[in-house]
C-alpha cells in the first residue's frame, strides 16, 4: 500500500462506496421521482474500468468497500464485480467487501455473494406493512425482500436493517421495527431523511423526524447503553440492555457526524463525489481512458481527496430546507 488517502482536514480515507448502476427496480418517494430518467446503459463504465478503479483505492488504503445503487443487484454482471473484488479480501488490504440493497433480488444471489466472503448486508426497509410499503417504494413488494432477508441469513450473512425514519408516515411502527429485529436476530439502524432529490426538498422537511426524538420514545421501554465501538459507517450505536440488541442512529442533520468521515464516493459513470451533502464532483472517467498506467489516476483521486469539503450543509432547523442538494440518493448510492 503506497501513501494513504488523506484529506485537508486531516481525515483517512478508508471506505469507498461504489454506486454500480443508476437503476432501481424501486423508486423510493424520498429517493427519485417516479418518471426518473436512467442513464444509457453505454454510459456506465464496464467491470474492468470499475475494477481498476476499485483496486486502485485499494492500493491506497482503502479498506472497506460498499457497492450500492440505485440497486446493485439489478446490474447484470454484478456477481462478477463481486468475485474480482473478493480477490483484495485474501492477503490484499481490503478488510470488509459489502452491499447495500433494497433486497428485491437478495435471494437469488445470497449464496453467491457468501461464497465470495461478504459477511453481512444492509437491506434498506422502512415499513412491515405491506401496502405502505408498496406507496413507499411506489413499485416494489414487500414479501419477497422479506424472502430475501430470510435467504441471506441462510447463507450465513448478517443482516442490518436500515430504516429511515418518516415522521406521520412510518412513525408508529419503529419501536414495533425494534421488536422484529430483536426476534429475527437482525441489527438496525435508522436514518435520518436528508433534503436530496429534484422532487423538491419541501416534502422531505414534512416527514422528517429528528432522531432524538425516537430514543426519546425508545427510552421509555428500553435501557440505551451507548457503544463506542463503531463500523467504519456514520452510524452511532446504543445496546439496548433489555434485549442486548444493537441499534444505531445515523443522523446527519440532528448530530452532525462529518468531522469522523471516512468515505467517498463513486458513481458508475465514475465521478468521484468526496462528500454525499454537496453537489461538487470529480470525473475520473476521462482519466482512466486517457492513460494506461495508474499514475495519473492516483493523482486525480489524490488532488479530488485534497479537496474534499469539511462536511453537508443540510439543515431544516429555521423550518425551510438548506444545503438542499438535487442529486437524487441513487446517484451515489447514499
Ligand atoms: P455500516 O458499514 O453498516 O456502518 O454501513 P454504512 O452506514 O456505512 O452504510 P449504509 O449504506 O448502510 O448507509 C446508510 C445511510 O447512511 C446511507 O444510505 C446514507 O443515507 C447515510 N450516510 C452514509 N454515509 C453518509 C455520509 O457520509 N453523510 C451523510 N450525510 N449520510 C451518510
Ligand atoms: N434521506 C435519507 N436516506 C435516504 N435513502 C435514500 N434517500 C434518502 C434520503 N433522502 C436511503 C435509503 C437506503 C440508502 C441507500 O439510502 O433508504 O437505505
Ligand atoms: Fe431504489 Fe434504494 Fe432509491 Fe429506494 S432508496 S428507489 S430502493 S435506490
Amino acid at each position: 500500500v503506497c501513501a494513504p488517502l488523506i484529506d485537508g482536514f486531516c481525515r483517512s480515507i478508508r471506505y469507498l462506496r461504489v454506486s454500480v448502476t443508476d437503476r432501481c427496480d424501486f423508486r423510493c418517494t424520498y429517493c427519485m421521482a417516479e418518471r426518473v430518467q436512467f442513464l444509457p446503459r453505454k454510459e456506465l463504465l464496464s467491470l474492468e474500468e470499475l475494477d481498476r478503479l476499485c483496486s486502485a483505492f485499494v492500493g491506497m488504503g482503502v479498506s472497506k468497500l460498499r457497492i450500492t445503487g440505485g440497486e446493485p443487484l439489478v446490474r447484470r454482471d454484478i456477481m462478477d464485480f463481486f468475485r474480482a473484488m473478493s480477490r483484495h479480501l485474501h492477503g490484499g488490504a481490503l478488510r470488509e467487501l459489502t452491499l447495500t440493497t433494497n433486497g428485491s433480488q437478495l435471494s437469488r444471489h445470497a449464496e453467491a455473494l457468501a461464497s465470495c466472503g461478504v459477511r453481512r448486508v444492509n437491506v434498506s426497509l422502512d415499513t412491515l406493512d405491506p401496502g405502505r410499503f408498496a406507496a413507499l417504494t411506489r413499485r416494489g413488494q414487500l414479501a419477497p425482500v422479506l424472502d430475501g432477508i430470510a435467504a441471506a441469513r441462510a447463507a450465513g450473512l448478517r443482516v442490518k436493517i436500515n430504516t429511515v425514519a418518516l415522521k406521520g408516515f412510518t412513525e408508529d411502527e419503529l419501536v414495533p421495527l425494534v421488536d422484529w429485529c430483536a426476534a429475527e436476530g437482525h441489527d438496525l439502524t435508522f436514518i435520518e431523511l436528508m433534503p436530496m432529490g429534484e422532487e423538491g426538498a419541501e416534502k422531505r422537511i414534512a416527514q422528517y423526524l429528528p432522531l432524538s426524538e425516537l430514543r426519546a420514545r425508545l427510552e421509555r421501554r428500553f435501557t440505551l447503553q451507548p457503544l463506542a465501538e463503531t463500523t467504519g459507517g456514520p452510524a452511532r450505536y446504543v445496546r439496548l440492555a433489555e434485549t442486548g440488541q444493537k441499534i444505531g442512529f445515523i443522523t446527519p442533520l440532528s448530530h452532525n457526524f462529518c468531522e469522523s468521515c471516512n468515505r467517498v464516493r463513486l458513481t458508475c459513470t465514475g465521478e468521484l463525489y468526496t462528500c454525499l451533502g454537496q453537489e461538487g464532483s470529480t470525473d475520473l472517467r476521462p482519466v482512466l481512458r486517457g492513460a494506461p498506467g495508474d499514475a495519473a489516476l492516483e493523482q486525480a483521486i489524490r488532488a479530488a481527496i485534497a479537496r474534499k469539503p469539511r462536511g453537508h450543509d443540510f439543515d431544516y432547523s429555521r423550518g425551510v430546507p438548506r444545503g438542499v442538494v438535487s442529486r437524487g440518493m441513487n446517484h451515489t448510492g447514499g
